[in-house]
C-alpha cells in the first residue's frame, strides 16, 4: 500500500428536501450571494424560485448560461468581475457538474489579482478562494464531493482539469428529487462518467482488497440504479444511490493507498470534448472499450480478470485473456444497452483532426507515465479505433 495524504472538508447534507437547511449554512458565510447556474433547467424544475425564496433575505447576483464543457470567455471571466465587482462573501452554485466547476474556478480567479488563467493553467498558485456551497442536480462527475473544476478555452482546445484544495465545496445539498427530470441521455452519461472514474482508480499496479471491493460495488451499484433511473425517473431510491455512488466517485476516497493509474481515459476525453464540445460521459463510453483493448497484455490481463470476474460475473475458470475480452465486450455492451451513441461518428467526430488531438494529449496529459504507457501512436489508434 502506498502512503497517502487525504483530506475532503465538504460537508454534505443529503435528502428529500434538505435544502430547507439552506439559509442557514448560507448565513455562517455572509449575505452576499453569487449564484451561479446554467441553462435554465433550474428554472423549469422550480428550483431556483426555491432559492430565492429561500434566500429573500440575502443579496443576490446572479451569473446563468453556464455551459456544459464550461468556458473560460465568457462564465469564469463574467464570475470573476461580478464576484470582483460585488465584493461577494459566498457563491452558491446550482446545476451540474459544469455550474460547480465554473464556479470553482471563479472562486479562486475572484481572489487573485492577474489573469484567472494563470490558475487554471497551473502557471500561479492561488492563496485565497471565496466559499462554495452548491445544490448538485445531475449525478455524475462528483464535483460535489472534490476539489476539481474542468474548464475549457475554446480558441486554443484547451480543457483543462483545474485542481487545488481550495475549491473543495464547504457544502453540498444532495437532494436526489431534483435528479428526476435528467434526460436520458445525461442520466446515461453521468453514470459512464462515474463508472470511468471507478475504472481510472482500479486499472492501476498497486490496489488492496478493500478498495477493489469498493469500487467492484460501485461499478455494480451504478450499472444496476441507472437502468432502473432509466425505466423510472421518479424512482427516489434509484436515483439516491447513483447520486451517492457519483458523489464518492471523482475525489480519491476508493483509492487510498492505490498507485496512481494516469487518469488515461480522461486526459484523451478532455481532446475529444476540447475540439468538438461533446458529452464528457458519452466519449468516455466510447474510447473505455477501445483503450482496454488496445492496453490487454500479459502485464495488465490479470486486472481485467479480476474485473470481469468480480463485476460481471465472468466464469473465472475460463482463459485469462478469454475472460479479459469478455469483460470488455461486457464493458461496451452495457454502455450500449443504456443508450449512448458508441462510435464517435455518432457524436459528430470523424478522422479529420485525430492526428492532432492525438498530438495535443501527448503533449499536455503525460500518458506516457500511466500505468499501462500510452504515447501519441497509442493515443491516435484508440482514437482511430473508436470511430
Ligand atoms: O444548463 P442546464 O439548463 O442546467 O442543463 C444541464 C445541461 O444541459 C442539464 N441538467 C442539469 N441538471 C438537470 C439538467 N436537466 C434536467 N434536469 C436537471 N436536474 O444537463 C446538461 C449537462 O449538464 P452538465 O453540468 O454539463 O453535466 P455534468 O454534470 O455531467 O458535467 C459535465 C462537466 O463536468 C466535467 C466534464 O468534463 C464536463 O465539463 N467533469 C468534472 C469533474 C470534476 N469536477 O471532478 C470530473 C469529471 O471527470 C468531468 O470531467
Ligand atoms: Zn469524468
Amino acid at each position: 500500500m502506498q502512503n497517502f495524504n487525504y483530506m475532503t472538508p465538504t460537508r454534505l447534507i443529503f435528502g428529500k428536501d434538505c435544502i430547507a437547511q439552506l439559509p442557514e449554512v448560507m448565513a455562517q458565510f455572509g449575505k452576499k450571494v453569487l449564484l451561479t447556474y446554467g441553462g435554465g433547467s433550474i428554472k423549469k424544475i422550480g428550483l431556483y424560485d426555491k432559492v430565492k425564496t429561500l434566500l429573500s433575505d440575502f443579496e443576490i447576483i446572479e451569473l446563468s448560461g453556464i455551459q456544459p464543457n464550461p468556458k473560460y470567455d465568457p462564465s469564469v471571466l463574467d464570475g470573476v468581475r461580478l464576484c470582483k465587482e460585488h465584493n461577494v462573501d459566498v457563491i452558491l452554485a446550482v446545476g451540474g457538474g459544469s455550474v460547480l466547476d465554473c464556479s470553482k474556478a471563479i472562486a479562486t480567479g475572484a481572489k487573485y489579482d492577474g489573469d484567472p488563467w494563470d490558475l487554471i493553467s497551473y502557471k500561479a498558485k492561488a492563496t485565497a478562494s471565496i466559499p462554495i456551497v452548491d445544490i448538485i442536480t445531475l449525478a455524475a462527475t462528483g464535483s460535489e464531493y472534490d476539489c476539481g473544476g474542468v474548464i475549457s478555452r475554446t480558441e486554443t482546445n484547451d480543457k483543462i482539469g483545474y485542481m487545488d484544495p481550495l475549491n473543495f465545496p464547504a457544502v453540498s445539498f444532495l437532494d436526489p428529487t431534483y435528479t428526476f427530470t435528467v434526460s436520458k441521455k445525461h442520466t446515461a452519461a453521468g453514470c459512464a462518467d462515474a463508472m470511468n472514474h471507478i475504472m481510472e482508480q482500479y486499472f492501476c499496479e498497486d490496489s488492496t482488497l478493500l478498495n477493489d471491493g469498493f469500487m467492484e460495488t460501485g461499478l455494480k451499484s451504478l450499472m444496476v440504479q441507472t437502468k432502473k433511473c432509466l425505466e423510472n425517473p421518479e424512482d427516489y431510491t434509484a436515483r439516491a444511490e447513483m447520486m451517492l455512488t457519483c458523489t464518492y466517485g471523482c475525489n480519491g476516497i476508493f483509492s487510498l493507498g492505490n498507485s496512481p493509474s494516469g487518469w488515461p481515459c480522461h486526459g484523451m476525453e478532455h481532446a475529444l470534448s476540447a475540439y468538438y464540445d461533446i458529452t464528457h460521459g458519452e466519449g468516455l463510453a466510447i474510447i473505455t472499450p477501445h483503450w482496454m483493448k488496445h492496453i490487454l497484455s500479459e502485464k495488465t490481463v490479470d486486472r481485467f480478470v479480476k474485473y470481469g470476474v468480480n463485476v460481471f460475473s465472468i466464469d473465472e475458470n475460463l482463459d485469462k485473456f478469454a475472460i479479459a475480452e469478455k469483460a470488455i465486450q461486457a464493458t461496451y455492451d452495457f454502455f450500449q444497452s443504456i443508450g449512448i451513441p458508441m462510435t464517435l461518428r455518432e457524436v459528430g467526430i470523424d478522422e479529420s483532426r485525430i492526428d492532432e488531438m492525438a498530438h495535443h494529449v501527448a503533449v499536455n496529459e503525460g500518458l506516457e507515465n500511466a500505468w499501462a504507457p500510452l504515447l501519441e501512436k497509442d493515443i491516435a489508434a484508440i482514437f482511430t479505433a473508436s470511430l
